[in-house]
């Protein structure tokens, strides 16, 4: 039996196939590991299929599978999953633009504990080589709307991942447009992700299919999955959704809290407004903090980047600086340029610095440690 089955999509890619299987099994040799290679070809009208073929013969580890219909690379990787015949998989692209060298390493982390084992190109040690200003703003727009649903990921989109085969197995995955990553993080059972930083290096020989329609696709494939996580409760973006909620709840707590102490400071302690409003806010922050702290995001685990409460604390009264600033400036602007209803105004600052303190606070206050 095989310890891992490397999955390698592939459309016309007759000027690289043979390289990266070349290089995937030299790693396979000098890892010691017993690996599998499964091509997914979507029958390409090139050499890509006669290639694999001819490599065949020398390479009992070596197998090739070619789809005839529903074309798509995240319908190939999908069909790569259940025609593997090891329980750990590793998806690459074929235009050598992912090191195979991080294939051992992506496996000792599964083996490790990790459910899910992501080439990154976001973090810390990671980047890209040879990209155009269109591709890096069009990949970054994508990044960024993935990280709303998983905001622990640096790069949800990557092409370059491993998974254990029990996360997908019983996945009702739709898989279509270029990021089957997503879709796996969405609907796959997983609990322990890691991210491996790697630079991603555009492709030498041939040219690229990423097209408009993909950019839509994966618009779809967003909204798809938020609305899958709102019917399965225990997916990871679901996860996520319970603590927009919490922070909210615990949101409405502090306007209580506020309202309250300002009412008794002025009323029963004599303070002046302005006296009395400034414990009244800073006691609202701190009452929001502890519940956030202890509640909202307590299944944080351990590690955290942040690991003084105090000085969570401190990041959190300066985000919520920022928060008040937003629902100020939004109330004024409202009122004196759009003419707007003061009421109504003042209800859309505070939704907007309610966003803006939570998608902050999600990035920088609470964050986990990537070790
Ligand atoms: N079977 C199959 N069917 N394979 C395909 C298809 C298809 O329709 N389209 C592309 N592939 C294969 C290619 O042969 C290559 O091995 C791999 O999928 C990536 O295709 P590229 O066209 O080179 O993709 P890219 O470089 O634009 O996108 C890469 O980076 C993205 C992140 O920016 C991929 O890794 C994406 O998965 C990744 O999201
Ligand atoms: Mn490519």
């Amino acid at each position: 039996m095989y310890d891992l089955t490397v999955i390698i999509p592939t459309f016309k890619e007759e000027a690289n196939i043979r390289t990266i299987i070349t290089e995937v099994e030299t790693v396979f040799r000098n890892s010691g590991l017993n690996g599998e290679i499964l091509v997914v070809d979507d029958n390409s009208p090139d050499n890509t299929i006669a290639i694999v073929s001819e490599l065949k013969k020398t390479l009992p580890n070596l197998n090739l599978l070619v789809r005839t219909s529903d074309h798509g690379l995240s319908q190939s990787v999908a069909d790569g999953f259940s025609h593997a015949s090891a329980d750990v998989f590793v998806v690459i692209d074929a235009d050598l633009s992912h090191p195979p060298a991080l294939i051992p390493k992506m496996y000792a982390e599964i083996r490790a504990g990790a459910d899910i084992v992501i080439g990154s190109r976001y973090m810390e040690g990671g980047g890209i080589r040879k990209w155009p200003i269109k591709r890096r703003v069009i990949s970054l727009g994508a990044t960024f709307l993935g990280r709303l649903l998983f905001p622990e990921v640096t790069d949800p989109v990557s092409g370059f991942f491993a998974l254990r085969k029990s996360v997908v197995t019983h996945a009702k995955l739709k898989p279509r447009g270029y990021k089957i990553l997503l879709e796996v993080l969405g609907k796959g059972s997983w609990e322990n992700d890691k991210e491996i930083p790697f630079e991603f290096s555009d492709r030498e020989v041939g040219s690229s299919k990423l097209k408009i329609k993909t950019i839509i696709e994966y618009a779809q494939q967003v909204i798809d999955i938020t609305l899958y996580s709102f019917f399965h409760h225990e997916s990871a973006a679901w996860r996520e959704w319970k603590k927009v909620f919490k922070f909210g709840i615990v949101g409405i707590s502090g306007i209580i809290v506020n309202q309250g102490l300002l009412i008794a400071l002025k009323e029963y302690a004599g303070l002046p407004i302005p006296i009395a409003s400034i414990i009244a806010i800073q006691m609202a922050i701190l009452n929001n903090f502890l519940w956030n702290d202890i509640w909202t995001f307590k299944e944080m685990g351990k590690p955290q980047k942040i690991s003084s409460r105090w000085q969570r604390l401190l990041a959190f009264e300066v985000v919520s600086a920022g928060g008040a600033v937003i629902n100020f400036a939004v109330l004024n602007a409202f009122v004196t340029f759009l003419v707007m209803d003061y009421q109504a105004a003042n209800i859309i600052g505070i939704l907007l610095g309610f966003v803006w303190n939570f998608l902050v606070n999600r990035r920088f206050t609470w964050v986990r440690k990537h070790e």
